[in-house]
């Protein structure tokens, strides 16, 4: 089961498995921690009927516009535009728990499409690379301003890139850079005749990981989700898209799980679910998806 909004903006990976996952019912609430264009949330709140028990997050204003107009006449929903780690905290200051928890990580099709938004090597835009458009680090000021060396740390702890010192001279050497297209272009300076995947993949990952903060809010978001913000009984969903999140995860929900027989969390997954080859060909966003579940002791 595919779902899309009405200006098919995003398609919702690995819809079914979710909700195969968060087994929705009638009544729970749900806390949705990436809510983007609501194709999740739409599909968990057709089976709560509870949105008066619903709060949807998101760090990015069009998103949170895309999710208003959407949610309109769901009476009583709460949307929040905020970064998950913040509001999270927020909502344990209020006492709040759920009984549904989801983060579909990263980025959504929209992103990656708008030029303008610079997260794309794809189209020519400008540096940017900013979910939330009120944050004022963006790609731009860190490609011309970070040293060689902290631009290389970048590159090889968040793109696992292997010429990373390389490229960071590569790119102090030609700045001031301000475009996708000439970062992209500089990058491949380094990787001369390379086939098949665009070696400025690795680094495009990787000042998007450095600028929007996304592993450290993650890992600091995922013990207050576990511990505090899921109810006894409730089920967590995580969706990541690469290895290094999916990590911070698997540690998170292991750690919780062990192997005591009074152990906070136990796992709905063993290892993660991917999507299968017709979704991958209908979405291709869900090629690197992998999908983690568990359950609160109660
Ligand atoms: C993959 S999309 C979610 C799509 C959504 N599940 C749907 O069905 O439309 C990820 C969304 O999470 C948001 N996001 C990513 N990191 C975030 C963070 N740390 N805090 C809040 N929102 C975040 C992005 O702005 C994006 O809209």
């Amino acid at each position: 089961m595919h779902q899309q909004n009405q200006n098919n903006l995003h398609i919702p990976v690995l819809l079914s498995q979710t909700l195969h996952f968060l087994s929705p019912r009638a009544g729970e609430s749900y806390l949705d921690l990436t809510g983007g264009y609501g194709g999740h949330a739409s599909a968990v709140l057709e089976q709560t009927k509870s949105p008066e028990r619903a709060v949807l997050v998101d760090r990015d204003s069009n998103a949170i516009a895309e999710l208003k107009k959407r949610f309109m006449k769901e009476q009583g929903i709460e949307i929040r535009h905020a970064d998950f780690y913040s509001a999270s905290q927020q909502l344990r200051t209020e006492g709040r728990t759920f009984d549904l928890i989801l983060a579909d990580l990263g980025v959504s099709s929209p992103h990656l499409n708008q030029a303008s938004r610079g997260f794309s090597l794809k189209s020519d835009g400008p540096l940017d690379m900013r979910m939330d458009q009120t944050q004022s680090l963006t790609a731009e000021i860190m490609v011309n301003t970070y040293s060689a060396e902290e631009l290389a740390n970048i590159l090889k702890r968040y793109g696992e890139e292997p010429k990373a010192k390389l490229i960071a001279s590569l790119i102090v050497e030609h700045r001031p850079l301000t475009t996708t297209y000439q970062l992209a272009e500089i990058v491949a300076k380094a990787w001369p005749g390379y086939s098949k995947v665009h070696p400025a993949t690795r680094t495009f990952q990787a000042l998007r990981i450095a600028v929007n903060d996304e592993l450290e809010l993650l890992r600091k978001s995922l013990s207050v989700w576990t511990d505090d913000l899921l109810a006894p009984g409730g089920r967590i969903v995580i969706i990541s898209f690469h290895s290094l999140e999916d990590r911070l995860v698997k540690q998170a929900f292991t750690e919780k799980a062990g192997d005591r027989y009074d152990a906070p969390l136990r796992l709905l997954t063993k290892k993660p679910v991917v999507g299968d080859d017709t979704e991958i060909v209908f979405n291709p966003r869900a090629r690197s998806a992998k999908l983690r579940a568990a359950v609160k002791q109660k």
